[in-house]
């Protein structure tokens, strides 16, 4: 009898426990920002992947079409990050969560 009330007690306190974890998890807490993410787009983006997603730049793809863009997050945060070509690199100038939040832009311009 106590060992099952025991038992109900720490299943209780877990049920506080996990809200709180994923709530001050760093990254685990923070949902991408698109709004914010818009605004870095416009200054690091625009000149040539165009302010509504058609490219300007020859070769950069139209995100408009929705090109380069089907793949996970995590895969852009790197492509973003290393830049490719005549892509710059945005390691060092954008933070990971900056990049997110362009991430989360780029996939509303389709
Ligand atoms: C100087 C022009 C330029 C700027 C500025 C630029 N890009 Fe690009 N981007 C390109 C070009 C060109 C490519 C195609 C590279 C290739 O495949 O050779 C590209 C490719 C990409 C890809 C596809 C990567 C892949 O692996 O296929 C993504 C995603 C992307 N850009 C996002 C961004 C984001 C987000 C920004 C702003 C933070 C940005 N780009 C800024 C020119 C640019």
């Amino acid at each position: 009898m106590l060992r099952v009330k025991m038992l109900k007690t720490r299943h209780a306190k877990l049920k506080l426990f996990v809200p709180f974890l994923l709530a001050f998890w760093p990254g685990a807490s923070h949902a991408a920002d698109a709004i914010r993410g818009g605004e870095l787009y416009a200054t690091h983006c625009a000149a040539c992947h165009g302010a509504s997603g058609i490219s300007i730049m020859p070769g950069a793809p139209n995100f408009a079409r929705s090109e380069g863009i089907i793949r996970p997050d995590l895969f852009l945060l790197n492509a973003i990050k290393d830049g490719k070509n005549a892509m710059p690199a945005y390691q060092g100038i954008l933070k990971d969560r900056d990049i997110l939040d362009v991430i989360s832009y780029v996939r509303t311009l389709n």
